[in-house]
């Protein structure tokens, strides 16, 4: 029977989700993959408001990275700080360490996503990002393998669960604008700073990631239209309801006859739509190509425990793979040069 050590950066919503998704699911994963994954450090800015969980869950708390990428006896690291810096200079630390990576890190991977993979590369490691995208939806995996026996013309996401949570709540329970997006942080949907949730980067950062699966295309947030949720008018979704729509933040990749173009914005969609049945912090993924047709993945795309099952997603194609399973290429790998429109 083989051990895989882990250091986990971070114990926030998400990584504590880990933490008790591990314990629950460890067993499970030894049967299935023969592998023993151990959290055995977690990175923290302070220790002492995590002792409690350090002790139930038997892990040691650090403060330096370096006693995580410099123990030879770690060989995963997952990274759930965010943001760019210094999650990017962590992971880099951990990929020249020979560590495998797991992120839940769009910025980072929608930013750096092909850099970081060729050091990974460089350093026959794995680096897996399933949590990036739709939370604890599995689309990357799915664009990875079943999707690619298809050919996709379009993918359309509402992909940011705070966002979608506030537009419910407002037309729902005629909640104003501050008290939703106030709940939806209570909930640890949005971002500590939720700017990009509500302008539309975060779900521009997804649909950024979505697109090089879908259309092996390197997008920029620079090639992406996009409009956020701040200047949608109560009065006008109101009465975009009562003519049978809902308003959505919805991102859309599409091949079009010019190339592939790419948005994010306030959407009306016919309420018999799939997308307009994503209701609260769900997401869902709509895509039509012309293999399968027309298909929706749908599931909560913010919170720890959805999230953090993503995770593990990841840990156990690691797992398998130090047993010598396929792996699901990255997506730098899928390149197929495309034009933009
Ligand atoms: N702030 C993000 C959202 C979290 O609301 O969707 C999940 O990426």
């Amino acid at each position: 029977k083989t051990e895989m050590n882990i250091g986990l950066l971070g114990l926030g919503v998400v990584a504590t989700g880990v933490v008790e998704m591990l314990a629950i699911q460890k067993h499970k994963i030894e049967k299935q993959t023969g592998v023993t994954l151990n959290l055995s450090k977690v990175l923290v800015l302070d220790k002492a408001e995590k002792q409690a969980l350090a002790a139930e869950h038997g892990f040691e708390l650090v403060t330096e990275l370096k006693e995580i990428t410099e123990d030879p006896t770690i060989d995963i690291v997952i990274e759930l700080i965010g943001r760019i810096s210094p999650a990017k200079d962590y992971i880099l630390a951990a990929l020249r360490h020979k560590k495998h990576v797991v992120t839940a890190n769009k910025d980072l991977i929608a930013q750096h996503g092909e850099e970081l993979i060729q050091v990974a590369k460089d350093h026959h490691v794995g680096f897996y990002y399933e949590a990036s995208v739709a939370g604890g939806i599995p689309i990357l995996r799915s664009l990875a393998t079943s999707y690619m026996a298809d050919h996709i013309t379009s993918i359309q996401g509402i992909v940011n669960g705070t966002t979608n949570y506030m537009l419910t709540k407002m037309v729902e329970e005629k909640m104003d604008y501050a008290t939703a997006l106030a709940k939806a942080q209570a909930l640890g949907f949005a971002e500590s700073d939720p700017t990009n949730d509500v302008d539309g980067i975060d779900a521009a950062y997804k649909m950024i990631i979505l697109g090089a699966f879908a259309f092996g295309k390197s997008l920029t947030i620079n090639d992406l239209s996009i409009e956020g949720i701040r200047r949608l008018d109560l009065a006008d979704i109101f009465s975009a309801q009562s003519l049978g729509y809902e308003v959505k933040l919805v991102g859309e990749v599409k091949q079009t006859s010019a190339g592939i173009s790419a948005s994010v914005g306030p959407v009306l969609l016919p309420k018999e739509h799939p997308l307009a049945t994503v209701k609260n912090e769900n997401n869902g993924v709509y895509i039509e190509s012309r293999g399968i047709g027309k298909s929706m993945l749908y599931g909560p795309g913010a919170g720890a425990l959805p999230t953090a099952t993503s995770v593990l997603a990841d840990l156990i194609e690691i797992a398998k793979q130090s047993q010598g399973a396929q792996l699901y290429p990255p997506f730098n790998e899928l390149k197929e040069e495309l034009p933009l429109a």
